[in-house]
């Protein structure tokens, strides 16, 4: 019988990133404490989601002679912020990968059934040529991802990753059933969902921890 496709999951384990993870989740962290440790993550996260991305020769001057040496393409890549909380990333992407363009897409969650409905999208254009990341904290019920990630092929970018900080178990299987090809990278994968869709142990609402609005 034909095995289904294992998920691909990339857990980032270094203990740089489980060490700020921690401070983050203990809720006595302040909002400045949150996003300060939420942009040096992102940083840290960008190092292992960039560690495939092709990269061009380019000709130089050193101050001794010419040479070829290697470059990323950072202009083909594009950081699509999942809103409110893929905002709380975006600084740390773009400090490792200042050339990468932004796009942004804004879902809520229907407080009844979970699921998500979109207000907001905004992307580069020439998608087509683009390798995309599409940001968002927390991987909780999978139905943003899901949603936005459906608008990003739309436009048909050449690659799709999803990158988080905290995953459960069920967001991942339903990231991994409507969307195989897109591979996911995170920091910790949690024990399961409350029964609104918070992720537990987790560490609570990820965009009222960074804009205070809590
Ligand atoms: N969104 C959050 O901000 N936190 C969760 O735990 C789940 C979704």
């Amino acid at each position: 019988m034909p095995q289904a496709p294992t998920p691909q999951i990339h857990h980032v384990t270094h203990p740089l990133v489980q060490h700020k993870l921690t401070l983050m989740r203990d809720k006595n962290a302040s909002s400045t404490t949150f996003r300060t440790l939420l942009g040096e993550l992102a940083m840290l996260m960008a190092y292992e989601i960039t560690r495939d991305m092709p990269m061009q020769a380019v000709e130089i001057d050193t101050p001794l002679e010419t040479m070829q040496s290697l470059m990323i393409d950072g202009k083909k890549l594009v950081f699509a912020s999942i809103l409110r909380a893929g905002n709380g990333m975006l600084d740390g992407l773009l400090r490792v990968v200042p050339n990468a363009r932004v796009g942004h897409v804004g879902l809520y969650r229907d407080p009844t059934t979970l699921e998500a409905v979109e207000y907001y999208f905004k992307m580069p254009t020439d998608m087509d040529s683009r390798d995309v990341i599409a940001v968002d904290p927390m991987l909780a019920t999978g139905h943003s991802a899901v949603a936005a990630i459906d608008k990003l092929k739309s436009l048909k970018p050449r690659s799709i990753k999803f990158l988080c900080l905290l995953a459960a178990p069920v967001g991942i299987a339903t990231l991994h059933a409507a969307h195989p090809d897109v591979p996911i990278y995170t920091a910790a994968i949690d024990r399961g969902l409350n029964e609104h869709g918070y992720i537990l142990p987790g560490l609570g609402d990820a965009g009222d921890r960074i804009f205070g609005t809590k």
